[in-house]
């Protein structure tokens, strides 16, 4: 949620900070700016994408070696010029860039406004500039001291960057509750909300955690508490490829990423799933096992795609491990005061690491002495680093907005936390975990062989391309598929769907159904066939258009619907990795005859780093 770059060093900083900044377009990309130190302080901003920003610097003079800049995703103020970051302080002396909600503003603004100061646009961030400013001015204290001053003074969040053309050397930054990392080469520091826009330059990065800044200079640079304690930090590296975060000849990430899949559902199983043994291994959390295999209950909380992940989630670990598990919103779960305790596990689920009612979440939990277990993808995530032990899905970065990798990555290390888990606590005996780890070992294949079925697929976006609403039903563990197969239809191409139980439809969807509406139907051959296949001939009976995503054995469905996709069989428990697959390609396809922007739809960020 909005995305920061800063650089400090020999190169001509407006070309690494733009080339990052369409790195970071991900997390916001409504308005977009840059300010550059060269003698003077130049500030240059505008509404629109990056590439925005990329012909209007092309007309002026912004060369110089130190500088910030910033994709924004709207939260206070709409998206136009003047809300664009960087934001000046009342006397122009300095920028800033801010990632974040300043809670506090309205009160601050005021405060401020009362004193004589005036403000261009509705942002917090420009109110956090005023109150620096005012702060120096008043108090006479030199710049770092003044923002570490202001900083205390506000409630909420923030990853900054600020220039001043008083101090030409340097750039300060500082976090609370939004990611900033210093990626540290020979003679020059840059400055991101992750590690995208740096990893072409140097893999040597340093996290910065809450309530720490950095001031960067040419010399190098010194971490601090705000309250001004120096810290030494460990130097990380970081183990992303550049060819990772690039299309690599694909038109969009999204459609990259789903081809991706066969391979990183293997990555996330390798060295963890062991067929010869009949063995799982999952080394991020063997210190706690034993507490986790014991737990009076296992609460899992996510937001979005990946509370879908925590749904089947839910059916894997209740059927083979027989333990009782919750999901929850992540969003939600602090409003309701919680009953968890020493006795509970928390399992968070997250692809970024970032999503702030998640962290949330992980803090309310461990603030009642519950273990908190995270599954992130992001290495070195703020949730990564809060938890206190987890599980990395290896999926490599997922840079579309809808996410499609990280679901079928996270849902692979729920199945083998659910085999894990069923073994330790001798409710899996040792024929069944054999048939589902071998199972496992075969799905990699089987995404593969999905993926031959594309043009299939492909003919009934195609034909759907234009319908105002989809209707998607499940049952089981193919009911959190269904949920997510209208996501991600809704994310990207804006059409209305709705995901439900298959058995909920009489109860109020089923009036929806006429001819103009498709019906997703996830139907594999298992113990909720026979009541599949009675919804799918209330919906013929409506005049309903059937898609029916079923597996290869089942010629009954294939029969009564009006299309099908077939996947392969597996066990059942693990159909979700593969039913998942055809929707993932339905919407991904209709967004594309529908000419929406796939990787970045509108409003959405990919890391939603504010409450
Ligand atoms: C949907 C999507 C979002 C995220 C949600 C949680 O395609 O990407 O719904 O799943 O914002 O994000 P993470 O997993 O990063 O916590």
């Amino acid at each position: 949620m909005c995305g920061i770059v800063g650089y400090i060093g020999f190169r001509e900083a407006s070309d690494v900070i733009i080339k990052g900044l369409k790195r970071l377009e991900y997390r916001g990309y409504d308005s977009a700016g840059i300010a550059i130190l060269n003698g003077t302080l130049v500030v240059r901003k505008g509404k629109g994408k990056v590439a925005n920003l990329e012909s209007l610097i092309s007309q002026t003079n912004v060369k110089g070696t130190i500088g910030i800049g910033h994709t924004r995703w709207a939260t206070h103020g709409e998206p136009n010029d003047i809300n664009a970051h960087p934001h000046w302080d009342g006397s122009q002396n300095f920028a800033i860039v801010h990632n974040g909600i300043i809670e506090n503003y309205d009160a601050l603004k005021q405060e401020l406004q009362n004193k004589g100061h005036e403000f261009q646009g509705e942002t917090d961030t420009e109110v956090l500039a005023h109150l620096i400013q005012e702060i120096k001015e008043v108090t006479d204290v030199d710049f770092e001291t003044a923002v570490q001053m202001a900083l205390k003074q506000v409630d909420g969040t923030y990853g900054l960057a600020i220039v001043n053309k008083n101090e030409r050397d340097k750039i300060i930054v500082a976090r609370k509750g939004s990611p900033l990392l210093l990626g540290i080469g020979d003679d020059e520091v840059f400055i991101a909300s992750d590690a995208s826009p740096i990893i072409e330059y140097t893999n040597k990065v340093v996290y910065l955690d809450d309530d720490e800044m950095a001031i960067i200079s040419r010399d190098g640079y010194q971490v601090k508490t705000i309250s001004n304690v120096a810290l030494s930090k460990e130097v990380h590296e970081l183990e992303m490829s550049i060819e990772q975060i690039e299309k690599g000849g694909f038109p969009h990430f999204m459609l990259k990423e789903i081809h991706e899949q066969s391979e990183t559902i293997a990555d996330c199983m390798r060295g963890r799933l062991v067929v010869e043994d009949n063995k799982i291994v999952l080394g991020g959390i063997s210190a706690v096992t034993d507490r986790l295999v014991n737990a009076r209950r296992l609460i899992i909380a996510a937001c979005g795609t990946s509370w879908h992940a925590g749904l089947v989630g839910e059916y894997l670990i209740e059927s083979l491990a027989k333990m009782s598990v919750e999901v929850e919103y992540a969003s939600e779960f602090r409003y309701r005061d919680p009953l968890i305790t020493e006795e509970d596990v928390m399992l968070v689920i997250s692809q970024s690491g970032e999503t702030a009612d998640t962290l949330a979440a992980v803090r309310e939990a461990r603030s009642k002495g519950a273990l908190v277990l995270g599954i992130c993808n992001v290495v070195g995530s703020t949730i990564a680093r809060e938890t206190d032990a987890g599980i990395y899905t290896h999926a490599g970065p997922e840079i579309g907005v809808a996410s499609t990798k990280a679901f079928t990555a996270q849902v692979t290390v729920l199945a083998m936390m659910a085999i894990l888990l069923g073994q330790r606590r001798a409710k899996l005996d040792e024929k069944e975990s054999a048939s589902i780890i071998k199972a496992m070992s075969e799905i990699p294949a089987k995404v593969a062989e999905i993926m031959t079925k594309f043009d299939e697929v492909d003919a009934i976006a195609r034909l759907f391309a234009y319908a105002p609403n989809f209707l998607y039903l499940g049952r089981s563990y193919n009911f959190p598929v269904a949920l997510e197969g209208a996501l991600k239809l809704k994310e990207i191409s804006y059409i209305h769907a709705e995901g439900y139980p298959a058995a909920e439809m009489k109860h109020g969807p089923i009036a929806l159904i006429d001819e103009l509406m498709p019906v997703v139907v996830l139907a594999a051959a298992d113990h909720t066939n026979d009541k599949m296949i009675s919804n799918i001939e209330e919906v013929r009976a409506r005049k309903g258009r059937v898609i029916a995503i079923t597996t290869d054995n089942n010629q009954d469905v294939q029969r009564l619907s009006e299309f099908s996709i077939t996947v392969p069989e597996t066990h059942d428990l693990l159909t979700p990795l593969l039913t998942v697959i055809p929707l993932q390609i339905l919407s991904y396809q209709i967004a594309v005859y529908r000419k929406c922007n796939v990787d970045q739809p509108r409003n959405l960020a990919k890391s939603v780093t504010v409450e």
